[in-house]
């Protein structure tokens, strides 16, 4: 881009060059560089946040080319709270959104964004969410004052100048403005993390397909083309367009004989997407295979042949830490066993990584997420509880061959589940697909990050609800509507690998585990397993499991599986409060799903078991 006197990569759409030259004269960045997202700018980037001290470089014997980044402690997770809807109508952003007028919100952030990249470079990161090229691909261009974003686009999606070629002359993206809001006097000296915590803004325009965002470098409110764009935008975009996009992981089952059956599933953030889509198959399942496409986002169309079809927007992971480790989920430890970033996770003295989990023992001194001395015992965390690696997808010793196809997969089953410790079964089938919307609808999830007391259970519809672009009861009518442009649209089940016994202890071993759940639901996708009638849908039975391999007795089976009548009836009863919310714009179907399953649920005995016991 010679002419204009910018750095890095070329372009002549001729919108992306006005908005830069708008962005720029509004910003007022010392430079501008267009990532071209080469292996040398990310060496040139990550470099120089070393020289600033905002990065360090890993062990390269322990971990090759890897990089550990430690946050400032006010900015370590998406803050829901400060994310905003802007549609015109304020019901169309429903009331499971924040919302402020468009021009408002434009108005009082343009006055932040004025000079707010100065002493900074902007960069101008061009990404696709989805295959290059690819008809079902959307792109994005992502203005920041932030390398570490820039480093992080490009693990997490295609990024750089392939991206602008697509784009060509005039072709379409959407916006994506992004600043930390500390913008540097000449002379003053940076911080490693820059950020504005106290005036944090994620706004979203969905009728112009814009995102702006300010104050915050973490996750999702920095990595626009993820919860921003892929979600909230894509929803919008997919209402619109008659397709999904879904908080769901893409995973496929390959049986012994070689038949491969892909499923989706939404479990709300860090409930074990992860995990699922990367399964290592227990003992007991010699010869069965795990192909993993993506583990948070899926864009899911309707294809020629009346079956739904879904792509992974993103290509690499951006993974809870804590918690895994190779006794849990050996595949995530191998995706990010080189050329991945570490951020708010502990540095050994060794120059490795270390966070809560990943090893049964902790080594014996660490330096933890903030920086200082750490021993066992000390008292304190030695990884953030978000601390979270960001990964080349290809790394994962499952990822499909098939993952970059822009056909994208066939879906046989939806999955969805939460994280519930009491009254919710480790699986079930809905009895159609209504009734399966609805159990997404309602699915409740316990708050993770509540340290002490009673774990609040939040409604989090399809584990969408920070996510959704736009009402939600008017995305329960769009899925119910997609159950109808398909032939046969997929059955649907609710899985829970979260249910606890009096000691508190988890009563399912869950993590490869989860593989006997998920051979069942794929028996029941080809018509081979059995199931009963219960109350809240079809289950299995003990015999209709695999448990060699496993000693897991009928008795535990019985207790994972029971349904209380009173703890469901007051469940169904609490929905009211979920459905008033969204008064007339809720769909009827909901409310008579509701009346069905507290009738069924009356005529049940009070503690409905299996085998008729
Ligand atoms: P986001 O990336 O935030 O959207 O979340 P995610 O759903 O991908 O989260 P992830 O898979 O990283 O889950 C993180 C936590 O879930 C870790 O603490 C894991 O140990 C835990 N986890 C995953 N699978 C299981 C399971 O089967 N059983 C139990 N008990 N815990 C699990
Ligand atoms: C989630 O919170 O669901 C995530 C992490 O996947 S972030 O991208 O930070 O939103
Ligand atoms: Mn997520």
């Amino acid at each position: 881009m010679g002419e204009l006197g910018l750095l890095g990569g070329t372009t002549m759409n001729a919108r992306l060059l006005a908005w830069i030259d708008e962005v720029a004269r509004l910003c007022r960045p010392d430079k501008i560089h267009v990532c071209d997202g080469s292996q040398g700018e990310y060496d040139q980037l990550c470099a120089q946040m070393i020289e600033q001290g905002a990065m360090i470089r890993l062990n390269d014997a322990k971990r090759p080319n890897s990089y550990l980044v430690r946050s400032d402690p006010k900015d370590v997770a998406r803050v829901e709270d400060r994310t905003f809807i802007c549609s015109h109508n304020r019901g169309d952003a429903g009331p499971t959104n924040n919302w402020m007028d468009p021009k408002e919100m434009k108005a009082l952030m343009t006055g932040l964004y004025d000079g707010c990249m100065r002493g900074r470079t902007m960069y101008v990161v061009p990404f696709s969410m989805g295959p290059l090229g690819s008809d079902i691909a959307h792109i994005g261009v992502e203005i920041t004052d932030s390398p570490y974003v820039c480093v992080n686009m490009r693990i997490m999606t295609r990024m750089g100048q392939a991206v602008l070629n697509v784009l060509g002359k005039d072709g379409d993206f959407v916006p994506c403005l992004h600043s930390v809001g500390m913008p540097l006097s000449p002379g003053q000296a940076d911080v490693p993390w820059p950020c504005n915590p106290d005036s944090i803004y994620i706004s979203h325009f969905p009728e112009e397909r814009a995102i702006w965002s300010y104050g915050s470098g973490y996750g999702g409110n920095a990595l626009l083309g993820k919860k921003c764009f892929a979600l909230r935008i894509a929803s919008s975009m997919g209402r619109d367009q008659g397709w999904l996009a879904e908080h769901m992981l893409i995973v496929g089952v390959e049986s012994p004989a070689g038949e491969k059956t892909y499923v989706a599933a939404a479990f709300p953030s860090a409930c074990g997407k992860t995990n699922f889509a990367m399964l290592v198959p227990p003992r007991g399942f010699e010869g069965w295979k795990i192909h993993t496409i993506g583990d948070d986002i899926a864009w899911i169309k309707p294809g020629k042949d009346g079956r739904f079809y879904a792509i992974n927007p993103e290509a690499g992971f951006f993974g809870v830490a804590p918690g895994t480790g190779d006794a849990t989920n050996p595949s995530a430890m191998a995706s990010c066993s080189a050329n991945s970033i570490f951020t708010n996770v502990a540095l050994t003295d060794e120059g490795d990584v270390w966070w809560e989990g990943m090893t049964e023992r902790a080594p014996a001194h660490l330096i933890d997420w903030l920086g200082q001395d750490w021993t066992p015992g000390c008292g304190r965390l030695a990884a953030h509880p978000n601390a979270r690696f960001t990964a080349p997808l290809q790394q994962c010793p499952s990822t499909d061959p098939g993952w970059d196809d822009p056909k994208g997969v066939p879906i046989s089953a939806f999955i969805v589940g939460g994280r519930l410790s009491k009254n919710a079964p480790l699986v079930l089938q809905a009895f159609n697909w209504t009734h399966g919307v609805y159990l997404g609808a309602t699915m409740g999830s316990e708050a993770t990050a509540a340290a002490v007391g009673q774990a609040a259970i939040r409604r989090d519809p399809f584990a969408m609800l920070p996510f959704c672009g736009y009402n939600m009861a008017d995305y329960f009518n769009h899925w119910l509507d997609m159950g109808r442009k398909v032939n046969y649209p997929p059955p649907i089940f609710r899985v829970n690998w979260f249910r606890k016994d009096e000691q508190g202890k988890f009563m399912w071993p869950g993590f490869g585990e989860n593989m006997r759940v998920l051979k069942w639901i794929v028996e029941r996708v080809h018509g081979r397993a059995k199931a009963v009638e219960s109350p809240l849908g079809f289950v299995p039975q003990y015999e209709d499991l695999e448990w060699s391999g496993l000693d897991y007795s009928r008795d535990k089976f019985q207790e994972l599986m029971r349904v209380d009548q009173g703890a469901g009836v007051a469940d169904a009863q609490s929905q009211e409060e979920l459905f008033d919310r969204f008064f007339d714009r809720a769909p009827k179907e909901m409310l008579y799903e509701r009346m069905l399953l507290k009738s069924r649920l009356w005529r049940a005995p009070a503690v409905w078991e299996l085998d008729g016991k």
